[in-house]
């Protein structure tokens, strides 16, 4: 089982270059078989999430090759068979094969996807959306088979603005008759990413980023190329960690604007943050003010960084309120930072983190990715050796981040015990 162990109490300087977006080249990968041709994606992060996605490509058919960040996928030979329910499972997106399969070939039969358990995490409208572009669905046990004889465009409002849903929708949309308008859709980066990229091989959506997004049938996509947007959360995480520890930490290859509702935060509680066109630079700061925080959709408090967030309001001066209103379970992380020596009380889908508190190493558990990236970020500031199992969860989605932390000072190691 691997491990991560962190002589925590090291500073941090120097630069850490931020990844591809993993939450877009999770849609981008699935979105390009809808293309008969070739498509490019450029600044792929190596995480296992991605290459959980290319081996489902390669069985469904595409041939795909990897070289440095650049993904080059063939889908000229391309069919439309069962994914094994053990590749679905690895991941939560998995599911946009059920949009893209559905819109391809107007016919996916496939097991319910995996993830994160953070919360229920329905998929009910993405299903609503699909049947109301002319789907039938049928739940089989633990897969689902969903077909349609014609895909109609139509008005499709979102009781949630979801991510997944409007993505997927998107897919099932982008080759069926006439006019779909999604309604109250999520307006985060990612879905703009692979907006522009389906328009790249011959879609015609406009919108997204804003809450209605129209799509024009078209009958076929061909090649096309994009590129991975940097990934905000990954960021935000080292933006975190220069806070913690950071004297003059450079976060290059950003997107300011994707993480404002971070570094605004970040500025409230008094720490020396300067941002440049792609790039910031952040220090610790001995006398954080708490914050409250409340987690929305795009562009409001991402809910990926709220763990992570936790990891230093603990050391703020004084009660930080946190409120999760995304996922009904995302706050695992809360009794390891307890026994690590924070004060935090969980009450619903609110957190009271009483600071400051000084952390000390203990041995945690990863229960999933951002609760992982937030013991990680903890065991960097504690004193003493931290050390985080289920280790699998953080690699899934931070490319290379025991080299990257390794390279501005941390003491971490990836151990294979
Ligand atoms: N929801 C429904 N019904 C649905 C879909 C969603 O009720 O059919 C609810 C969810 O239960 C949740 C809310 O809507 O309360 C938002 O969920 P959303 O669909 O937006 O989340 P997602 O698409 O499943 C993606 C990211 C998550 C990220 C969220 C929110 C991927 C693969 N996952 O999930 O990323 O937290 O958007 O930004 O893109 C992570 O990276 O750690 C992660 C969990």
């Amino acid at each position: 089982m691997k491990k991560i162990k962190i002589n925590g109490g090291k500073e941090l300087k120097g630069t850490i270059k931020i990844s591809g977006a993993k939450n877009s080249a999770v849609a981008l990968v699935p979105a390009s078989l809808l293309s008969d041709g070739i498509v490019t994606i450029d600044n792929i992060p190596n995480i296992s999430d991605i290459d959980a996605l290319n081996e489902i490509l390669e069985f469904l058919g595409a041939k795909v090759s990897r070289e440095n960040d650049r993904m080059i996928i063939d889908q000229t030979n391309l069919e439309n068979k069962e994914i094994p329910e053990s590749k679905a499972k690895k991941l939560r997106a998995s599911y946009y094969f059920m949009g893209a399969l559905l819109g391809k070939y107007k016919k996916v039969e496939i097991y319910f996807p995996g993830g994160c358990s953070i919360g229920a995490r329905p998929i009910n409208l993405h299903l609503k959306g699909f049947e109301a572009l002319g789907a039938k669905i049928i739940e089989k046990g633990n897969k689902y088979l969903i077909e349609a004889d014609e895909l109609k465009g139509n008005n499709i409002y979102l009781d949630v603005p979801s991510v997944g849903a409007t993505i997927n929708i998107m897919l099932a949309a982008v080759k069926a008759k006439g006019l779909t308008i999604i309604e109250n859709a999520a307006k985060e980066p990612e879905i703009v990413n692979v907006a522009t990229f389906l328009n790249n091989m011959g879609a015609k959506i406009t919108g997204a980023g804003t809450s209605e997004i129209r799509i024009k049938g078209v009958c076929k996509l061909g090649n096309g190329f994009t590129e991975v947007i940097p990934d905000r959360v990954e960021a935000g995480t080292y933006v975190i960690a220069g806070a913690l520890m950071g004297t003059g930490l450079k976060i290059e290859n950003i997107i300011p604007e994707h993480i404002e509702s971070l570094t605004l935060k970040l500025k409230e509680m008094g720490m020396p943050l300067k941002i440049y066109d792609d790039y910031l630079i952040i220090s610790k700061c001995d006398n954080m003010k708490p914050v409250n925080i409340k987690t929305q959709g795009y562009p409001g408090f991402a809910t990926d960084l709220q763990q992570p967030m936790t990891a230093l309001l603990v050391g703020a001066n004084g009660t930080s309120i946190l409120e999760e209103t995304i996922y009904e379970n995302r706050f695992q992380n809360v009794p390891f930072l307890n026994e690590m020596g924070a004060d935090i009380i969980i009450d619903g889908r609110k957190i009271y983190v009483n600071g400051p508190k000084k952390l000390s190493g203990k041995e945690v558990i990863a229960t999933d990715l951002r609760a992982g990236a937030c013991l990680v970020l903890a065991g960097l500031k504690a004193e003493g050796i931290t050390v985080i199992k289920e280790v699998e969860h953080i690699l899934r989605g931070y490319e290379n981040i025991i080299e990257k932390l390794k390279n501005v000072g941390a003491d971490i190691v990836l151990v294979d015990e």
